[in-house]
């Protein structure tokens, strides 16, 4: 079965898409018109890109989780709504109905309204890939606490900076995670976080691993027990409810951190109303998602995707989603196809470094597994190269499966550019056409318009011309931020941050980011902020951080590092780095290759040319461009002959 909204056809998508640029207030309230409002909105959208401020179906009220839960309960109650695969494929899966996710949900809620959570306050979460987590984001959203979800690979110092920037009292955690082979001890990490913290007022702790935790009195409480207290108290008369908040379409929704040019993670910000219109809406059009599909979306809902494409968009559309605790690799490199093959998957949502990864085992983990049911597949989170596409297309997808590659981001709630799949065309390594109600432009460095000489592909920084209902609304705390980061660049236009390609017929090819941010593995890490890591180690100096090409990760991480003397076991102090980064951070920042020099190459005002700096780690050492500005040419000369 298919939604009022969904796009069936290509003359369709340029109905919808036409429609969406010429009325946008019309286009996006007759999807609107398709979810539950407790209010409806006096106006569509209100906006400036100055401010910037950004308000859609103003005037609104609801609840999302009743959007997600409640209102499928009539007829999708005994459904799945999630399907939980542990870690270890010989522990039990746990399959949630929606009955099932509304008690749990309640509960939770219920649970955290006695633990003195109020409306509008931020609760951090740092939890494993298990079910519980989405009851802990959904719980939030029903009594109107925003949730800032921080992924389970993050440092105690990272952790810490984002409950302070936060203002957060409240944090929900579990004893440990299991990764593959490992048990990731993430209370204990919680309780580093926290030395001499004074602000957070309630630590609830669900026990996954039966690792010893150290549980503070007065602060720390056990999930289980909370849990069993709330029970009681949501069931009336045998009947379960715990009434949603009635929240504003612009409260809002969640906190999610990313990095940026500079050292310090923004906390991007997202409101009810818009994010749920715009998250379903693309879930649904994007796969081509029918009612009792099953989709897999291989994030962890500690970024963005995992929010919007296994918890939010799915659920609002009443789908089943596959949510998974472990890695592609353990117990073996076929772990992904025996959970497709096990759930009946139709839809694999996953991203290139993951494909890139799996492709170096070669066919093998791929014998016996039954991939029928698949219909199509997805890419996320950074440009897939056209090997892996074919892969993927060819090993996966048996070449009757379309490949969607989704280009979107943190800022963007949702996918912006993308293939429908089976409705407009795929071109392996593009992301195709934009979404309706989505306007890309190519401008140059000085923001005009990049315009196309007759049938040329063209080039530029990739912006938005006008707002999309999931458009980032703040940088928590910051307002300022915010603009100067995505809206001060260029007049009018919401910037990426991203490079593109656009060819004669309109579709878009991402070229990565221009500016000073990685992607590693798909995940976003500004150089700033792995050189305040280095620099942070006792022996260095200073340091410059660029990312090169890596075969599996997309980027690596090139470090080049000035020390303080010079050390007698270079290795060692090699791995004291790593070990600092991992400290101030998480293991997803340490660099791959760690060159040590005795200078950088900068300009008479104190400039790293970065640019020489991205070309040796590259590779090239010839063309450098000119280094007549730098203020020791000779030192170029030096790094290129260390070269890692
Ligand atoms: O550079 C783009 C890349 O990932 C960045 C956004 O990262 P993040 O906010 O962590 O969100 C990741 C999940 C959406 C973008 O600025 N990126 C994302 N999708 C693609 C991509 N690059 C190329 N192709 C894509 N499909």
């Amino acid at each position: 079965m298919s939604y009022p909204y969904q796009i069936n056809s290509i003359e369709e998508y340029k109905e919808a898409y036409k429609k969406s640029i010429e009325q946008p207030d019309a286009f996006w309230a007759s999807i609107a018109e398709h979810f539950t409002w407790k209010k409806k909105w006096d106006k569509v959208v209100e906006w400036n890109f100055k401010e910037p401020k950004v308000e859609w179906f103003k005037g609104a009220k609801l609840n999302i989780t009743e959007n997600c839960i409640d209102r499928h309960l009539d007829t999708l109650g005994d459904k799945p709504a999630l399907i939980w695969e542990p870690n270890n494929p010989e522990e039990r899966v746990r399959v949630v109905t929606y009955n099932r996710l509304h008690k749990r949900v309640c509960q939770v809620a219920q649970m955290l309204k006695n633990n003195g959570v109020k409306k509008g306050d931020r609760v951090c979460i740092y939890m494993g890939m298990v079910p519980e987590l989405v009851y802990a984001i959904l719980g939030c959203a029903r009594i109107g606490a925003i949730h800032s979800v921080i992924f389970g690979g993050f440092s105690a110092q990272s952790i810490a900076d984002r409950v302070t920037d936060a203002h957060a009292e409240f944090i929900i955690t579990c004893d440990g995670a299991y990764r593959g082979e490992k048990v990731i001890p993430l209370k204990s990490v919680i309780d580093d976080a926290l030395i001499n913290n004074t602000t957070v007022k309630r630590i609830i702790v669900f026990t996954r691993t039966r690792t010893p935790v150290s549980m503070l009195k007065g602060r720390d409480v056990w999930w289980e027990d909370e849990m069993e207290h709330a029970e009681q108290q949501v069931e009336i008369n045998g009947k379960i409810n715990f009434e949603p908040a009635i929240m504003d379409a612009e409260d809002p929704l969640f906190i999610l951190y990313t990095s940026g040019s500079t050292g310090k993670p923004k906390g991007v910000v997202h409101t009810i109303a818009g994010y749920m219109i715009f998250v379903t809406y693309s879930f649904v059009n994007v796969f081509n998602y029918q009612q009792g599909q099953i989709h897999f979306c291989t994030a962890d809902i500690g970024w963005v995707t995992g929010h919007s494409y296994i918890a939010y968009g799915p659920l609002c559309a009443g789908a089943t989603s596959v949510m998974f605790e472990g890695i592609p690799t353990f117990p073996d490199a076929g772990r992904f196809w025996d959970i497709v093959d096990k759930h009946q998957v139709n839809i694999l949502y996953t991203a290139p470094t993951a494909i890139r990864s799996l492709m170096g085992f070669g066919t093998q983990p791929l014998e016996g597994k039954n991939l029928s049911s698949l219909k199509v597949l997805g890419s996320v989170g950074e440009p897939i190269n056209e090997e892996a596409w074919h892969w993927y297309d060819e090993h996966i997808g048996k070449k009757r499966c379309p490949i969607v590659d989704t280009w979107w981001q943190t800022e963007t709630a949702g996918i912006l550019i993308s293939n429908l799949a089976g409705i407009t065309p795929s071109k392996p390594s593009w992301a195709t056409l934009p979404l309706p109600g989505v306007q890309p432009i190519l401008v140059d460095e000085n923001g005009n318009e990049v315009l196309p000489n007759g049938n040329e592909t063209i080039a530029g920084n990739l912006c938005i011309k006008a707002p999309w209902p999931g458009i980032i609304r703040t940088t928590y705390g910051d307002h300022e931020r915010c603009r100067t980061n995505y809206f001060a660049t260029y007049d009018n236009l919401y910037f990426s941050g991203d490079g593109a390609l656009k060819d004669e017929n309109g579709n878009y090819r991402i070229t990565g980011r221009v500016d000073d941010v990685l992607n590693i593995s798909g995940h976003r890490i500004g150089t700033a902020e792995v050189e305040n890591a280095i620099n942070m180690h006792a022996g260095v100096v200073e340091s410059a951080v660029v990312g090169y090409p890596h075969n599996i990760k997309g980027q690596g991480i090139y470090a080049y590092v000035i020390l303080g003397q010079k050390h007698s076991d270079e290795e060692l102090t090699k791995k004291d780095i790593l070990q600092t980064v991992t400290r101030i951070i998480g293991a997803i920042a340490k660099p791959d290759k760690i060159q040590f020099v005795t200078g950088l190459p900068k300009t008479r005002s104190g400039k790293i040319m970065r640019r020489i700096l991205r070309k040796i780690a590259e590779g090239e050492t010839e063309n450098l461009g000119d280094t007549t500005a730098l203020l020791d040419p000779n030192i170029v000369n030096e790094i290129k002959e260390g070269r890692v």
